[in-house]
């Protein structure tokens, strides 16, 4: 979808809504859906934390039996059947991601999650930094795009008395990312960007294109060091936005597949050209080498350099039905339909008095807000009791809740599975207990 139909939402009312979703609903048959993921079955909770990790369908979960039951074998020994199988999947797959994402397989790197990806790509920055040099990253980054770069920094100071600046970009008054005050903070020093393509609190969408189009006039007017590196995490989008790395153009952009419908345990790291041959491996050992002698080794100059010790082969072969799963459904779809059921479910949650909301109309996905009448832990508590699961706290984005001044919130988020009658009976819930509190303390 594209992002200005993000603006002109605000135009949609809650009948529009519903129309919207309505005829989604029939477009991906979510009847259909909601029978293909067994955890549904059971009945026992409705399950909003999908920005925590997505709950998987059928064909991921037996995909991974499978594996084990008819191809498991290391790729590394190369010289049988089942090696070799595991081999094939380990290299197709990475055509398959790489067409998902419109990149080349050559630039796609296997990690055990984003959190290492991201790592892998700040720390090795280390011989790129100068003194001087400064990161700007959003107020809106989970803790895994801020505290690398706050560890290297440290690192650089220490170790080379070298000073590196983590500059940040704000809000604006209605808590969405100021274009603004990030064009206004880049500068000759700017070294690195580093953003988040969708929060996984308040559930904003990044515009891209917006962005890029600042870095190029920053670029035209000579106001932006040339060779800075665009670091992109994904993770909070995946699964709900369509990723085109031709079209965000990132130096590196990082996700996980446990996101996505598919396993845990595989993190996907696309890496451009350019960056490849600075950043140095993270993990030094088997299948990444030319040669190693007693005192000397000759490393890959492939991405297979990253990718040090046996893959995570399970993940991979799954993560292969996940990217089928999707493409049956469509992700231009999946995109409007969690995009819509975000904006009735802001809209529902503003009718509850004692909300404070901390998404708004270019949020997709997650919703996030507290009361003052229950502490969120509690709140996120006593939902459980009454049968939903959703995530309370910092949503491991502590600097964001420190800006928004609160020290925590309830977060909602939604997957492919989720309905608009799932939304109306929380808001329900959620109603009920505040009024009882309130009634309780006065
Ligand atoms: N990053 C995950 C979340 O936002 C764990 O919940």
């Amino acid at each position: 979808m594209n992002l200005s139909e993000y603006k002109d939402i605000k135009k949609y009312s809650k009948e529009e809504l519903l129309t919207k979703i309505n005829e989604l609903e029939k477009i991906i048959n979510i009847e259909k859906i909601r029978n293909e993921f067994p955890f549904l079955k059971h009945g026992l909770k409705t399950y909003f934390d999908t920005a925590a990790t997505s709950q998987k369908p059928e064909k991921v979960i037996n995909s991974l039996a499978a594996y084990y039951k008819e191809y498991c074998g290391n790729p590394h020994s190369r010289m049988h059947y089942f090696a070799n199988i595991s081999s094939q999947i380990e290299t197709s797959s990475k055509e398959r991601i790489a067409e998902y994402i419109n990149g080349e397989k050559e630039n796609i790197i296997y990690t055990k999650s984003a959190t290492e990806a991201l790592n892998l790509g700040i720390s090795g920055l280390y011989n790129v930094l100068k003194d001087n040099d400064e990161i700007l990253i959003s107020i809106l980054e989970h803790h895994s795009n801020i505290v690398p770069y706050q560890e290297l920094i440290k690192r650089l100071k220490k170790e080379k008395n070298i000073n590196v600046k983590l500059v940040y970009t704000y809000l604006d008054e209605n808590n969405s990312f100021d274009y603004s005050d990030f064009k206004s903070k880049i500068n000759k020093n700017t070294k690195v960007i580093g953003l988040t393509l969708s929060s996984n609190v308040t559930g904003e969408t990044i515009d891209i294109s917006k962005i890029n189009n600042i870095l190029k006039e920053k670029e035209e007017n000579n106001n932006i060091n040339t060779d800075y590196i665009k670091i992109i995490d994904a993770t909070h989008a995946i699964n709900h936005i369509k990723i085109d790395v031709k079209e965000i153009k990132p130096s590196l952009l990082a996700f996980s597949t446990h996101k996505i419908y598919s396993p845990y345990g595989l993190g996907i790291c696309y890496i451009n050209d350019k960056i490849k041959t600075i950043i140095p491996p993270l993990n030094y050992g088997g299948n990444m080498i030319k040669f190693v002698l007693e005192q000397e080794n000759n490393i890959l100059d492939s991405s297979i350099k990253y990718e040090g010790g046996t893959q995570n082969i399970e993940a991979i072969y799954g993560f292969g039905y996940g990217l089928d799963y999707i493409e049956s459904i469509g992700i231009s779809n999946i995109e409007k339909y969690i995009y819509y059921l975000t904006q009735y479910a802001i809209k529902k949650l503003k009718t509850i008095d004692d909300i404070h909301i901390f998404s708004n109309e270019k949020s997709s996905a997650s919703v996030s807000f507290y009361t003052d009448v229950i502490h969120s832990h509690d709140l996120a508590t006593i939902l459980d009791i009454r049968g939903y699961c959703l995530r309370a706290g910092h949503h491991c984005a502590m600097p964001l809740h420190k800006y928004l001044n609160v020290s925590s919130t309830c977060r909602i988020s939604f997957g492919i599975y989720n309905t608009k009658e799932e939304i109306d009976k929380f808001v329900d819930t959620l109603n009920n207990i505040i009024i009882k509190y309130k009634e309780k303390s006065k």
